[in-house]
């Protein structure tokens, strides 16, 4: 009956299982995966919402790339990272998982090709089979920092259609660097790919001189920069993301018109979020600073804890919300996250969870809060060095 998009689903793995035994045995957990910013202790203003009951939101008057007063307002806020969007280059969408379904409808046929990084955020393997898309991964090396190999990249077979960069990626924290954007945009001209560029942690760097941001703005073929409300102002609740699109003037145009079509096909972004959107922008700036404030706390903090235990080696991190710790080899990845669970409390991703090509790799999110995460990180940097 199901068709054969679906990904394999049903079976929860080890540490989903693992972890919820031990909430269910009521024993404390230490949860350094936690990266839901509205779980993280930080202080969001009681009446941050109150834009949404606003009376223009009573009515309903849907256009299919969003209200132009909340495309003027996303515009607005690039700015703040010094780059002028057009507002009529923006597409609203509910979020960023959305933005890229959206984007594969535009296009990909089915069984097409769009090359992916490796490591990365794991639910791009979700997203393309859930719209027929097949994936080709290209290889992120570490040498100091994460670069692309892009030897894998120019591998990819003659039907790719896009390339997708997650700037800074998730959960190597790496930003492309003016230096990988030239190659990119040189490849993308000679194999005509579209570029696609998650942008949803350029609003947090750490360990970078200036970050290169806003990336569909500066590229001379057809580019899309992906970014939404969930992490710059640290409301994933609200569901609202935006695509902006760059590139040549034509090619912009016709993708606007097809984006259009698929947008008017779901309407999927609510008027209340919309009318709110400028306020939100303004006013999310104080979560955004927390949340700035804590992921780089924390790192100050996985690097102090890391000197006391040689064996492991806190990877440099350029930007986002969590960090990789690469550890001895002695147990698997997921002996090890099982272990430290049941002996320690503490519940950390695997490097598997993100595609790394080898072991023994864990990855933390930099989010919660410090008192937890100082305790946490000394514990299993501990453990996994012992
Ligand atoms: C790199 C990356 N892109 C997109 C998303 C999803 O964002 P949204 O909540 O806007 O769908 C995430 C979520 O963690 C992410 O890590």
């Amino acid at each position: 009956m199901l068709s054969r998009r679906l990904p394999p689903h049903g079976d929860l793995n080890a540490l989903t299982r693992a972890l919820a035994q031990r909430r269910a045995e009521g024993l404390p957990v230490a949860d350094l995966t936690e990266s839901n910013p509205t779980r993280a202790g930080l202080t969001y203003p009681a009446d941050l919402l109150a834009a949404l009951a606003s009376e223009a939101a009573l009515r309903y008057e849907p256009q299919a790339l969003g209200m132009p007063s909340a495309r003027e307002a996303v515009a607005r806020d690039h700015a703040r990272r010094g780059v002028a969007v057009d507002p009529d280059r923006v597409i609203l969408t509910a979020s960023t998982s959305e933005a890229y379904t959206w984007l594969f409808k535009l296009l990909c046929d089915a069984g097409d090709t769009v090359l992916v990084p490796r490591p990365s955020y794991p639910l791009f393997e979700h997203l393309t089979q859930i719209e027929g898309v097949r994936t080709f991964p290209f290889t992120l090396e570490y040498h100091g920092r994460w670069e692309i190999d892009f030897a894998t990249m120019q591998s990819a077979p003659e039907d790719a259609r896009a390339v997708i960069i997650v700037s800074p990626n998730n959960p190597t924290g790496s930003y492309l660097t003016p230096r990988e954007l030239d190659r990119l945009l040189a490849l993308c001209r000679d194999r005509g790919w579209v570029l696609i560029v998650d942008e949803v942690f350029a609003d947090y760097p750490l360990d970078v001189r200036a970050p290169l941001t806003d990336i569909a703005a500066r590229a001379d073929v057809p580019a899309f920069t992906l970014g939404g409300l969930s992490k710059t102002a640290g409301l994933p609740q609200l569901k609202l993301g935006w695509i902006v699109a760059g590139g040549p003037s034509e090619a912009c145009t016709a993708a606007l018109a097809g984006i259009e079509l698929i947008a008017d096909s779901f309407l999927s972004v609510s008027t209340p979020v919309q009318v709110a959107a400028g306020q939100l922008l303004e006013r999310g700036a104080t979560i955004r600073t927390q949340i700035h404030e804590r992921v780089r706390a924390n790192l100050t903090v996985l690097r102090q804890n890391a000197q006391s235990f040689p064996a492991c080696e806190v990877l440099r991190v350029e930007g986002g919300w969590s960090a990789v710790i690469r550890v001895p080899a002695m147990l698997t990845e997921e002996q090890l996250i099982l272990e430290l669970l049941h002996r320690e409390g503490i519940v950390a991703h695997p490097g598997y969870f993100f595609d790394f090509p080898r072991e023994a790799f864990l990855v933390v999110s930099l989010l919660p809060p410090l008192d937890v995460f100082q305790d946490a990180t000394a514990r299993l940097l501990r453990f996994a060095s012992s």
